[in-house]
């Protein structure tokens, strides 16, 4: 069984730089570099849908200087990757609080997600300002406004990413830290030590063994 939602909580990037003597600067720009590696790699893989969780909403109120890093790495991505994403098939949609994301950011992702819109190989959500409670809260704001009463399957029309097949967090902390809570129901949880930006394709190859390997029986026997 191979994983077609694979979801990545990319955590440690702080502490790698910290291990390094380095700024946390440092250590996001080591991550976003990884980052655009392992998403060529995963599609390769034969993954449909890559969640990336690049920036929680909470991140946000961490000092200014690290947040205004973390902008100037998207600033990079739209214009740079957009293109590259449509050479190779990939759908980018940018999912989370983007009202919370400065103006010069939020203007970038409507042309981007445009760009690679007839992307069929697959698609690439990447989660900016992102918190799960607060995508289940509006989603079902926008059934109360659609005058809806949902069920566990229509509702899931009102959120952004299909259910999630393998969670992956790197950087060692046991937790989801509000990251796809609705989608993640019966998610295979895979842990790892490792920061994200030493989190190589290969560890990406062994965390897909791993779940081809695990039973996932939902409820069932
Ligand atoms: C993950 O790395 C990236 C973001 C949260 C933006 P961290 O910055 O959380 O790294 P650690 O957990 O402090 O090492
Ligand atoms: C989760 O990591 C968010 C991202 C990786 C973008 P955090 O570093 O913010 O999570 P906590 O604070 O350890 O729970
Ligand atoms: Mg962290």
């Amino acid at each position: 069984m191979t994983a077609e939602h694979v979801a990545i909580i990319m955590d440690g990037n702080g502490r790698w730089a910290k291990k390094r003597l380095l700024p946390r600067s440092a250590g996001h720009r080591a991550g976003f570099r990884r980052m655009l590696s392992l998403c060529e790699h995963a599609f390769e893989r034969g993954v449909r849908c890559l969640t990336l969780y690049a920036l929680s909403e909470e991140n946000l109120s961490r000092p200014k200087e690290e947040v205004e890093a973390l902008f100037s790495l998207f600033r990079e991505f739209f214009p740079t990757q957009a293109p590259k994403l449509k050479e190779r098939g990939i759908k980018l949609r940018v999912i989370g609080g983007l009202a919370l994301l400065p103006e010069d950011i939020r203007a970038m992702i409507p042309p981007s997600e445009e760009l690679t819109a007839g992307g069929t190989r697959g698609t690439l959500y990447l989660a900016l300002a992102y918190s799960g409670r607060g995508e289940i809260v509006s989603a079902a704001n926008r059934a109360v406004k659609e005058g809806k009463e949902v069920t566990r399957e229509t509702f899931s029309s009102f959120l952004s990413v299909p259910p999630v097949d393998l969670l992956i967090r790197t950087g060692g902390e046991l937790r989801l830290s509000d990251f796809l809570l609705y989608e993640s129901a019966y998610a295979e949880l895979y842990f790892t030590k490792k920061f994200f930006p030493d989190f190589t394709n290969g560890d990406f190859d062994k965390a897909l063994k791993e779940f081809s390997l695990r039973d996932r029986r939902f409820g069932r026997i």
